[in-house]
């Protein structure tokens, strides 16, 4: 068996905290509405000089440092996003430059929406095991207030923004992400219209439709990836799910009879952050010490294609 390790994490959020009472202020919505039903509270908006290249670039400058580990070391690195400053060069190019990572350093953007990150994961344990260099860095990023239409409550008052990194180092003796990954193609449900559309590069969501996809994919995935490392889920130590919305999480852990107590995340204060959400609770729990050298993550991420996405992930 070969796979990957966790070696170290970074984020990076927006300074503009945005709360309920803020939106409350420019659409029909209200504090208790948002809390009841999502469980946000408040969010992190980019303002000013602030992008996604920034975000992801400090993100991923903190893992490299907490890891000891120097751009040369570097053979992947792939950012996970669908909010990306430039449809093209992807924002893994503009890492490359201000990283200074090497020339033949392989660096693309992944788009799988809110499972990116974890597509991420198994994506560059793949190209790992080809690459000359053994350590890659996985980022998920988003500038999702971009992609807001604030007349519409039903969507405005659901996302934020954020970057969180995860630098991880293929091994032969490592264990297997046992990566679980799959796709429902729909474009109805969740999307963001491109140029040909002639739409607006606004969020359009059919939450219920959404909804009831996820309290089916989230859970089935966790199971799928305990069954394929052949560990029972009570071994897991820690369970990352994407910060979608606090009611799927507890419909999630209630249907996996798991210890809520390994569920915590930070929705109430990060809103959904898309393909960041996973990296950036990853990075609260290791920084935390809630998931410590040798214990295993079960990450789970789930959004618009529909796609989802498993793994199981050891910290180093
Ligand atoms: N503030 C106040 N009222 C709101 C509101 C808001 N921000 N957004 C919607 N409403 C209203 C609706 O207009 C509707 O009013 P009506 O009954 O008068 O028509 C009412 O609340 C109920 O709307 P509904 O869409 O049925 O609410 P819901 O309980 O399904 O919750 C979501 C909406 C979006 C929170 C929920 O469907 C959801 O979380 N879906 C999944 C979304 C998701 O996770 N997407 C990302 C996946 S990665």
């Amino acid at each position: 068996m070969n796979g990957i390790k966790l070696i170290s994490t970074g984020s990076a959020l927006p300074e503009r905290v945005v709360t309920n009472h803020d939106l409350a202020k420019i659409v029909d919505t209200n504090d208790e509405w948002i809390v009841s039903r999502t469980g946000i509270s408040s969010r992190r908006h980019c303002s000013g000089g602030e992008t996604h290249a920034g975000l992801c670039l400090a993100a991923a400058r903190q893992a490299l440092e907490r890891g000891g580990i120097a751009p040369e070391q570097i053979g992947v690195c792939i950012v996970a996003t669908v909010s990306q400053d430039y449809f093209t060069p992807a924002a893994a190019c503009l890492l490359q430059k201000e990283l200074g990572l090497p020339e033949d350093t392989v660096c693309f953007d992944l788009n799988a929406a809110c499972s990116g990150f974890v597509y991420g994961l198994h994506v560059a344990e793949c190209l790992l095991a080809a690459a000359p260099r053994k350590y890659a860095l996985v980022i998920g990023g988003e500038v999702l207030s971009r992609l807001m239409d604030f007349t519409d409550r039903s969507t405005c008052v659901l996302f934020g923004d954020g970057a969180g990194a995860a630098l991880v180092e293929w091994g032969e003796r490592f264990p297997s992400l046992h990566a679980v990954l799959g796709c429902r193609g729909n474009a109805e449900a969740l999307n963001v219209p491109g140029i040909r559309t002639g739409l607006p590069s606004y969020v359009h969501m059919d939450g219920q439709t959404v909804f009831r996809f996820a309290v089916e994919a989230l859970p089935h995935c966790a199971k799928e990836v305990a069954d394929k490392a052949g560990i029972p889920l009570e071994q897991v130590d820690r369970f990352v799910f994407h910060q979608a919305n606090q009611r799927i999480i507890d419909f999630a852990v209630k249907k996996l009879k798991v210890d809520p107590a390994k569920c915590t995340g930070n929705i109430a204060r990060t809103g959904n952050t898309s393909a960041a959400s996973v990296p950036l609770l990853l990075d609260e729990l290791v920084t935390s010490g809630a998931l410590a050298s040798g214990q295993k993550a079960l990450c789970v991420g789930f959004g618009a294609g529909l796609t989802w996405g498993g793994a199981l992930l050891e910290l180093a």
